[in-house]
This record gives C-alpha cells, structure tokens and sequence, in this order.
C-alpha cells in the first residue's frame, strides 16, 4: 500500500513506456515488504535539468537513468562513481539527503550475467560488436575483469574513439570482420542494437561462429542471431541476465538491502514469455 511515508524511486527515460524495471523492482519491494514505490518518468532531452532537480525537491529516494540521457544527466549531479566516471554515464542515482551521487550498475550488471552462467573473463578474448553506450560499459567491465577486447563497429571512428577512451585500463584492439577474428575469440558479444527489430540485420555474419565460442547479446528477450548460435552449439547468454542484475545493484545502492535475485528473475521470465 502506498502511504505518507512511502519512499519513491523512478525511472527518467524517452521513450520509456516499454520499461520493465518498475515492474521488476515493485516485485521485489513487495516481496521484502520494504515501503518503496517505483514509477516510469518520460523525460525529454530539454526537460532533463528540471526533472533531476526534482529528486532534490520532491525527496525522491533514487532514479535509474536510460536512453537518452545517461551521459547528459552526469553536469547535473553532485558526485560521480569512478565507474560511471570512466565510462562517462550514469544509469542510477542514490538521493543522499539532498545530494545526487551517480553510479553505472551495468558494468557489474554485464560482469554479474557472465559470472552467474559460470563464464570467466579473466585472460579471455572477447569479440565486442558495437561502439555505442552499451558498448562502453561492457568494454569496460571486461577490461576491468582481466580479459581482452576486441571491437568491430560498422562506423570504425566510433570503435577507434572507445580505444582510446579505454586503452589505459587494459587490452584493447579494433578488428574487420573476418574469420581470422573469431578464430581467437572466446566470447563475442553483441552490443549494438541490432535483434530489438524484426527486420534488423545480423550484427555478425553466422558463418564466423564456431560451437566454442560463448555467444553473448545485450539485447533481449532473444535474438535471430542467438538462435543461430544455439543452433551451431555455442553456449548462449541472452541480455536479461544484464537488465537482471544492474537492476539488483540499483535495488541494493536505494535500499542497502540484499536484491532477491530470485523474485526478480521470475518477475523477468513471467513477462517475457508472456508475448
Ligand atoms: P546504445 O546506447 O544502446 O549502445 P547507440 O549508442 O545508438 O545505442 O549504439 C548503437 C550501436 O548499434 C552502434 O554501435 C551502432 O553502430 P554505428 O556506430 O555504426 O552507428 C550499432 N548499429 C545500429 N544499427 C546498426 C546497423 N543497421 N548495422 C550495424 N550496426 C548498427
């Protein structure tokens, strides 16, 4: 029930309305009984410096960030994470009497959906398919785990400028796309946003993955290019184990209490299997 004393937790985004995190995280404040509330806010580009000034104003416990405003949301903060420093955006703020501290859950969220189907990154080659901001964040979860990076991009200029964003942190080449390139992988990683649409192209050409590599996709529920993978014999791990677990560190950063992963698991797949 929604009282006086209910804390409040959003979620700025545009477009917003296919969020499952309200959702997901409702779920689990239910189930823990813990008196917290979390609603969707479609926030416009020009619109983002009133709406974070908001959370000071309205004492709204914490927001999750997304598409468009991670990176921009950052001048309008007190205080900054190193993780989120590095990458350079923001997907969860944590209202601190009145100060705004902001932090990057899909790095641990990326690092955590790997680990959790007992996948190592340490030492690891890594094929990373994309340079946009997912990209970032993955790029930099991985290099940050000890493993290898390599990243093909249909715009090279994107790719050149993570490398250089992120060369100091560890290992880093951008590739072409051949069979040369996946020979050495060990895991590739769909980081664009190509499978959200049904007419989308495959991010990487079928032919170049072998049954021994992991095959990895940001994108979920599941993708044409994740069925071909299963089909060939890869090991397979699909976006909802990212979205799963930044959410339980966001859950963890607002409440200080443990996330019930399993809850918001099946919360996840009982929406997902729905359409
Ligand atoms: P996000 O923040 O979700 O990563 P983004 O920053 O817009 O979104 O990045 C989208 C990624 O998908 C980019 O790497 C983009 O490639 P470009 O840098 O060349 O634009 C990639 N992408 C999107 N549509 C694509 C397509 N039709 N073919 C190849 N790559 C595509």
């Amino acid at each position: 029930m929604i009282t006086g004393k209910t804390k409040i937790i959003g979620i700025f985004g545009d477009p917003i309305e296919h969020t499952l995190s309200p959702l997901i995280h409702n779920e689990a404040f239910s189930y823990l009984g813990l008196d917290y509330c979390y609603v969707a806010f479609n926030v416009k580009k020009d619109k983002l410096k009133e709406a974070t000034e908001a959370i000071r104003a309205l004492n709204i416990r914490g927001v999750n960030i997304t598409v468009p405003h991670k990176e921009t949301v950052i001048q309008y903060i007190d205080e900054v994470s190193d993780e989120a420093k590095n990458i350079g955006a923001v997907n969860t703020i944590l209202n601190n009497e009145g100060i705004l501290k902001g932090f990057n859950t899909d790095v641990n969220g990326f690092i955590l959906s790997l680990k959790d189907e007992g996948i190592s990154i340490k030492n690891k080659n890594f094929l990373i398919l994309g340079a946009g901001g997912a990209a970032k964040a993955i790029v930099y979860g991985i290099l940050k785990e000890g493993g290898k990076v390599y990243i093909y991009n249909r715009t090279p200029s994107k790719a050149l400028a993570i490398k250089e964003k992120f060369k100091k942190f560890g290992f880093i080449e951008i590739v072409e796309m051949d069979k040369s390139v996946t020979e050495k992988i060990d895991v590739i990683v769909n980081a664009t946003s190509l499978g959200l649409k049904k007419d989308d192209p495959m991010p990487l050409n079928p032919e170049l993955i072998k049954p021994e590599h992991v095959y990895c996709d940001i994108v979920y529920p599941e993708t044409p290019l994740m069925r071909e993978a299963e089909q060939i014999g890869c090991k397979v791990v699909g976006g909802i184990g990212m979205l799963l677990w930044q959410a339980a560190f966001a859950f963890k950063i607002w409440t200080e209490v443990e996330a019930p992963i399993e809850i918001m698991k099946k919360t996840l797949n009982k929406l997902l299997t729905k359409d």
